[in-house]
């Protein structure tokens, strides 16, 4: 991972000063770094002793960093980590515009890689990406949001990420296909239970503590699991969801009386039993080998469905 940062920051370097500005802003504020240690410890787990790995890895993080400079954005958001998002404090043509730097940069790693089979995986990851995240806006406070539909955007637009990071780590180590694929599979699995617990913390009061902000979601009319669960048993939370969709955001204690009964409904309970399956499903497909590697995927796998980061 020492490697891999010392690649991010040669790999920022520019001689337009607010390139690395915003890019160290972002890329140092916090963030797990999950994506490209998930590259790592694949390749480790199958004996991967070249040096491919480490651009590779850096090209998934460049691009869920690009992917969170324009989320910020179309989310109107100005927190990230609990620190003011790099839109608050360069705005958002800045954002927007570094965004597509390290997007662009990623790809020229790729060529540099010079390997078809990962620039094919990448275009299409990338593709899908942009796709959920039309799909997610085009389903803006639809309320008949099924769980499966649900679903399908949280694959595209978070865990198609940690599905090529899966996918990546094998690939360089030479696996067969069907590891790659089960590889992929841990990642994206992986990846849902991440992304479900982004979810459940989104309704959580112990989020706010942990300096994120609540109830975003559905002020950007995102219907998220926690919300969809309670709506099930709840009428009074479905009227009043009908009345904030309507308006088009919250007014009075909207967000507070919301967050109140997705809680009492079991909402976010069952978003993060959800994200436990799929952490179970992931830890499933690893080989099954006593190693210190595997253990550590294992973990990963928990730490996913079981964060409060
Ligand atoms: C976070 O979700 C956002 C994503 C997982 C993906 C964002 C992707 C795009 C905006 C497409 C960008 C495409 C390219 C090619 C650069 P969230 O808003 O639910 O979570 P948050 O709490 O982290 O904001
Ligand atoms: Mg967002």
């Amino acid at each position: 991972m020492t490697r891999v940062d010392a690649c991010i920051h040669r790999n920022l370097q520019s001689d337009i000063m607010m390139i690395p500005a915003i890019g160290h802003y972002i890329v140092h504020s916090g963030g797990k770094r999950l994506r490209p240690l998930l590259c790592l410890l694949i390749a480790r787990l199958f004996n991967y002793r070249g040096d491919r790995h480490i651009p590779l890895a850096v090209v998934v993080e460049f691009i869920h960093t690009a992917s969170l400079l324009h989320d910020d954005v179309v989310d109107s958001s100005d927190q990230r980590r609990g620190n003011p998002s790099a839109n608050g404090v360069w705005g958002n043509q800045a954002s927007i515009l570094v965004g597509d730097y390290l997007f662009s940069r990623a790809f020229q790693m790729m060529v540099a890689d010079g390997d078809m089979a990962m620039l094919k995986l990448m275009s299409d990851v990338t593709n899908a990406l942009a796709e959920g995240e039309v799909l997610q806006l085009s389903r803006t406070f639809h309320l008949e949001m099924s769980e499966a539909e649900c679903l399908e955007v949280i694959e595209r637009k978070t865990a198609v990420l940690f599905k090529a990071a899966g996918e990546v780590g094998a690939h360089v180590a030479g696996q067969s296909e069907h590891t790659i694929a089960r590889m992929a599979e841990y990642g994206m699995c992986l990846g849902v239970a991440f992304q479900l617990m982004d979810d459940a913390m989104d309704y959580l009061v112990a989020s706010e503590e942990a300096g994120k902000p609540v109830g975003h979601d559905l002020e950007e009319g995102k219907i998220t699991l926690p919300l969809i669960h309670a709506m099930q048993s709840d009428p009074a939370l479905v009227e009043r969801v009908h009345t904030i969709a309507e308006r088009g955001g919250y007014a009075d204690d909207d967000k507070s009386w919301v967050r109140e009964r997705v809680e009492a409904a079991g909402g976010s309970t069952f978003a993060m039993q959800r994200a436990n399956d799929y952490a179970s499903r992931a830890k499933s497909l690893l080989p099954d080998v006593d190693s210190a590697v595997c253990k550590l995927l294992a973990d990963l796998a928990d730490f996913s469905a079981h964060r409060r980061i």
